[in-house]
Formats: C-alpha cells, sequence, structure tokens
C-alpha cells in the first residue's frame, strides 16, 4: 500500500506534492512527509496520522515551500514500524545526501540491513524503507551517479517496490524504480510527475509513461528516460490517461461512499451497454477472447479474489453453475497461493479485483499463468497489473471508486459476471434455463431504474440505522444466491462502523452461532421470494425466540408473519437469481447511515487501504 508522489518543473512542488497525496490518501492514511530540494539542500517535513496534520507542519515552512521546484511524497499504510513521524518516509542516509520514498515491502530488509550495519550505516527508523535508502546511498559512494545506484541497488533488494529518490548532487532529477508495485510517470510540458496512481496528478496532465516491472527511470524537468532490467535505455511509451478529474470530486455529497452509491445505477448502464442489446440477442462479449468451442472445453472455472470481490465472485459461481453448467470454485487469493492447486488448459481463471493491484490475487494469477489456464479479469482498472496479466480483459468501467469501502464496484463487478454466466451459457448452447435468461436479461435492462427508485426512498433506512447504531454486534443471514449478500453486508458495517458484524449461511445459524443471540444481538435477515425463502423465515422463528432483535430486508412479507420482525425494510421485486445486486444497496445503505450517526471517517475508515499491495 501506501502512496508515492514526485514532481519536478517550476510550480511550487509542495502543493502538488500536498494535492497529489490528499488524492492518493485512500492508499493508506497513517503518517505523511515530504522532502523538498531547492538548489543543493534538501528539507525533510514529516507528520504522524492523517495528512492535514503534514499540511499544518508546511503553514510554517512557506519559505522553502515557495522556493522548491523539486519534490518526492509519501502517505503511509505501516507494515514495518508503527505509524510515528520517525517510520514516516522520506527517509535517507547518513549523510542525508540521498532523500527517497517507498511503496512495497523489501523481504530480505533483515538480512541487507545487518551487512549496511557492518559498514556503519545508522538506522533511525524501523522500517524496511530506510535499508533501501542507505544502501542506494552505498551505490552512490562507488558510482556518483544516481541511476547507476540504483540500477546496482535494486538487484539486490527481494520484494515490492516503488522508489522516487533525489539527491543533493544530482539536484536536477528524481530518480525511480518499479517492481510489483505501482509507479506511473505523468508527463507535462516542462515538468513531469510521478505517483502511485492517476487521481494524483490526473488535474496537471492526461499524458503517462506507465513503468514497468524492473525498470529504472531518470525523471527530469525537461526529459524522462526509462532503462530495462539489463540497464539498456528503452523508447518511451506515452498513453492517454482514463480519468477525468471530476471523478475526484464529491458533486455535493457529504462523503464519496455514498456519492458512489448513488452512482450505481449509471454504472450499471455503462456496464450493459453494448454487450446486452435487448433480451431476445445474445449477450455480446468481444474482450472474452475464447471461441465457442474453447468455451466448450473449459471443465471448470476458479474464482480467485479477495474481501468484497471475493464476495461477488460467490454470486458468480451461483450463476455460472446455473446457468453454463461448469463447476466454479471461489476462493481467497491468500489462499489459493499456498496449496497446490489444480488448473489446467481446461480451466477457466477468473481473477476479480476493483483495483487490480491487490497483491495476493496477482501472485495468485502469476502462479495459475503458468499451468496454461485462460486467465479472464474482471477489473475496474484496465491500467493495473492484474490487467497486463489477463487473456481475457473485462473492464467494469465503474469510473474510479475513491471510498476506501467498495460500493460500486461490487454492483458492477456482479452484473459483469451475470453478463459472463449467460454469455458462457449461450456459447454451450445450454437451453434448460432459456425463458428464464430472457426474464433475466429483461430485469438487467431495468434494474438501474429500480435501483435509483430505492435510492429516492430512504429515510426508512437512515430511521433504522439510527436505532441500532449502538449494538456492539450484529449478525447477517441469508441462504442461496444471497449469503454472499450476507457477508458483504456484514463486511460493509465492520469495515466503516466497526461494529463486529458477521455474515452467516441462514442454515447455519442453529449450528453454533445461535448461541450467541439474545436482545443485544440483532439480526438482520435477506429474504426474497424464491426456493429458500420459507427456510430463511424459519431461521428468522429461531432468532427472534432467542429473544433477538430481527430486521428483514424483503421484497415481500405476509401479513401474518410481519411481527415477527422489529424492523422492514422492503426492497423492490426482482428475481431471486437477480436479487444480490438490489439487496446489496440497502446494505451499502445501512452500514453507510450507522457509520455517519456515528461520526466515523467513512470514506478513509481506520488500518484500511483501498489497495493492498502486499501479501
Ligand atoms: C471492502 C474492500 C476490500 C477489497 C479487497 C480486494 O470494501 O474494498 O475488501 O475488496 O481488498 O481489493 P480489490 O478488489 O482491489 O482486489
Amino acid at each position: 500500500m501506501c502512496g508515492i508522489i514526485g514532481y519536478i518543473g517550476d510550480k511550487k512542488a509542495s502543493d502538488i506534492l500536498i494535492s497529489g497525496l490528499s488524492h492518493l490518501e485512500y492508499r493508506g492514511y497513517d503518517s505523511a512527509g515530504i522532502a523538498l530540494m531547492h538548489g543543493k539542500d534538501i528539507d525533510i517535513y514529516k507528520a504522524e496520522g492523517k495528512l492535514v496534520n503534514l499540511i499544518e507542519v508546511l503553514k510554517t515552512k512557506q519559505d522553502v515551500c515557495e522556493k522548491s521546484k523539486i519534490g518526492i511524497g509519501h502517505i503511509r499504510w505501516a507494515t514495518h514500524g508503527l505509524p510515528t513521524t520517525i517510520n514516516a518516509h522520506p527517509h535517507t542516509c547518513n549523510c542525508k545526501n540521498l532523500t527517497l520514498v517507498h511503496n512495497g515491502i523489501i523481504e530480505n530488509y533483515q538480512e541487507l540491513k545487518e551487512e549496511l550495519l557492518a559498514k556503519g550505516c545508522i538506522f533511525k527508523s524501523q522500517t524496511d524503507t530506510e535499508v533501501a535508502a542507505h544502501l542506494i546511498a552505498n551505490e552512490y559512494g562507488k558510482t556518483n551517479n544516481l541511476l547507476k545506484a540504483m540500477q546496482n541497488a535494486v538487484k539486490k533488494i527481494k520484494g515490492a517496490f516503488a522508489f522516487c529518490a533525489i539527491h543533493k548532487k544530482e539536484p536536477d532529477r528524481i530518480v525511480v524504480a518499479k517492481r510489483n508495485a505501482p509507479l506511473v510517470i505523468g508527463v507535462g510540458q516542462n515538468e513531469n510527475f510521478i505517483a502511485s496512481d492517476i487521481p494524483a496528478i490526473i488535474e496537471y496532465t492526461k499524458k503517462a509513461i506507465y513503468l514497468s516491472d524492473h525498470q529504472v527511470g531518470v525523471v527530469k524537468k525537461d526529459s524522462i528516460e526509462i532503462y530495462d532490467e539489463n540497464d539498456s535505455l528503452i523508447s518511451n511509451k506515452i498513453e492517454l490517461l482514463p480519468f477525468e478529474a471530476i471523478a475526484i470530486s464529491k458533486m455535493g455529497y457529504k462523503h464519496f461512499m455514498l456519492k458512489e452509491i448513488h452512482e450505481q445505477g449509471d454504472v450499471i448502464r455503462n456496464i450493459l451497454s453494448g454487450k446486452l442489446i435487448s433480451p431476445k440477442d445474445s449477450i455480446v462479449l468481444e474482450d472474452f477472447k475464447l471461441t465457442k468451442e474453447q468455451i466448450n472445453k473449459i471443465k471448470r472455472v476458479q474464482i480467485i479474489a479477495c474481501g468484497t470481490s471475493l464476495h461477488a465472485g460467490l454470486v458468480g459461481k451461483y450463476i455460472i453453475e446455473k446457468f453454463a453448467k461448469i463447476p466454479t470454485d471461489v476462493e481467497p487469493s491468500s489462499e489459493y497461493i499456498y496449496r497446490d492447486t489444480i488448473a489446467d488448459e481446461n480451466t477457466l481463471v477468473i481473477g476479480i479485483s476493483q483495483s487490480g493491484e491487490t497483491a495476493d490475487t496477482i501472485s495468485a494469477i502469476k502462479q495459475v499463468k503458468e499451468n496454461n489456464s485462460h486467465i479472464a479479469i474482471i477489473t475496474n482498472r484496465t491500467d493495473s497489473t492484474m490487467a497486463r496479466l489477463a487473456d481475457s480483459l473485462l473492464a467494469i468501467n465503474a469510473g474510479i471508486e475513491v471510498s476506501v469501502a467498495a460500493t460500486k464496484s461490487y454492483i458492477a463487478q456482479l452484473i459483469s459476471l451475470y453478463l459472463l454466466a449467460i454469455f458462457l451459457g449461450e456459447a454451450k448452447e445450454i437451453s434448460c434455463y432459456k425463458d428464464e435468461i430472457i426474464n433475466l436479461k429483461q430485469e438487467l435492462i431495468k434494474l438501474p431504474n429500480k435501483i435509483e427508485e430505492l435510492l429516492e426512498h430512504t429515510e426508512n433506512i437512515k430511521t433504522i440505522a439510527k436505532k441500532y447504531s449502538s449494538f456492539k454486534d450484529f449478525i447477517f443471514i441469508a441462504r442461496g444466491i444471497n449469503y454472499p449478500s450476507a457477508l458483504e453486508g456484514a463486511l460493509k458495517l465492520k469495515e466503516i462502523s466497526y461494529i463486529n458484524a458477521t455474515g452467516y449461511g441462514a442454515g447455519e445459524l442453529k449450528h453454533g452461532p445461535i448461541a450467541m443471540l439474545d436482545s443485544d444481538m440483532p439480526v438482520l435477515a435477506i429474504l426474497n421470494t424464491g426456493i429458500v425463502y420459507d427456510k430463511v423465515l424459519s431461521n428468522c422463528e429461531e432468532a427472534k425466540a432467542r429473544q433477538a432483535r430481527l430486521i428483514g430486508v424483503a421484497d415481500y412479507i405476509a401479513p401474518k408473519d410481519k411481527d415477527l420482525f422489529d424492523d422492514l425494510i422492503m426492497i423492490p421485486k426482482v428475481s431471486d437469481t437477480l436479487s444480490p445486486a438490489v439487496n446489496i444497496v440497502v446494505l451499502q445503505l445501512l452500514a453507510y447511515y450507522i457509520a455517519e450517526y456515528l461520526g466515523k471517517d467513512v470514506d478513509q475508515p481506520r488500518n484500511l487501504a483501498k489497495s493492498v499491495t502486499v501479501e
């Protein structure tokens, strides 16, 4: 995680660094720091906590800020060492000539540290990054050249990194390097930018060079040189950036999360466009590269993902098995990588990731790539590492998601999986659900309006949120295709309100969790008319008999059953198959309003980061 930024040009570097870091806060936010270069001097300012604390520090350093046109900055999500000012980046070497920021993890830092200690390096922090600062400085001692020092140093480092380094003796450049951590160079006119992610630089330039793994670059105000892993100069590939600056504005909403929840109707329209033409037409998925013949040979599907994306994958299992009749396994990437997994050329592996940068999923995909399986990646970031590993790249086009808690990207992943499942079934000419599929397509087309209608009437959800905000624990139950909705609803609540919430398959309640039920344990039950409706209702009776407070999220409750519930949230009716896409909106809103009522930092919950780039 962590975010890095760099600027070199004629403008006040501190303004650009701070603005860039504010757009990288989603990557981590336990401390921040910048280094400003003016003439042959470098000044470093750091602060513990959120970026505002660093901004306060800089208010008293305006003289340095005014004269500095080169700088590097960092926002940290602690991995090695506590989130203190000392551990905040930038870090320096003994003589303080070299200053460095880093995103990633240096796996052999202990080993390197021992060697550097023996050479007389003095360490001030507990970070792995400081090892890199000393190591590069050490190489500088041998070469007197920052580029060469970086090239030599990265060959000794094991692990993941994106580095930005400046040196007092070479005040016209920032030297960068990348391996398994994102880094983009924004190309400007007489100025250049470096960042972990596009939002940090999009207001200044729409042109960029994506550094590939093992590359090292020299960024000056009027030139950019990139070197490959053999230290040979390569030609620059300048790409046009995909995001508009408007995407990173709250547009009048109190939080990005609320704005992003409200964008979900349009997000669905966007994904359906060009793929679902009409209920009678087959789904068009031009980006899915397997032929009909190859699809017919697929014997199994493996879905690999983490967190919210994993929950989307669990819904994917239901619909792929149903409509495409292919056995589907879903597994957290972090577990997948430590097993002898069975995947071959007849396996379709689907990696799902909003960011496309989740380290566990990247490792799993790289591992499975060796088996010749077809890799389909469902992601919001077509510029990400995972996208570059894809055989079929299925873009969800949800627009940039700023809030750390995933909302619109989840619904976009769900819709992509519905389209993929139908597409695979149609390619295999499976006819048993023909009518149901036509109905599902009709429903998908109407879904954005249904969700927007729901979003217009949230008073009841707000009232219920307030009523339950003082509870310390929550249980979410559902069955069938909504079991993942229970998991995702509980995850949303715990992420942003810190209330202990757990999702269970409703049938599992009586096998243990029921022991926890009493009047202090609200149970939220998801009930959609369908084959599991009566079963979930019985599970609600069991919970009520243990004095649990019961909240129903339902599309129908018979008058005779209404008294069972303390509170009810009625949702628009859709088929059981499509219901996860509607239910989740209610659960997102409930989590949002509880957290907002409790005054939590909704968009940047503690300890979390949007892009989890460490395993
Ligand atoms: C939850 C959330 C996380 C992510 C997980 C995977 O709101 O955002 O659980 O879903 O870290 O991230 P991606 O989808 O970027 O691979």
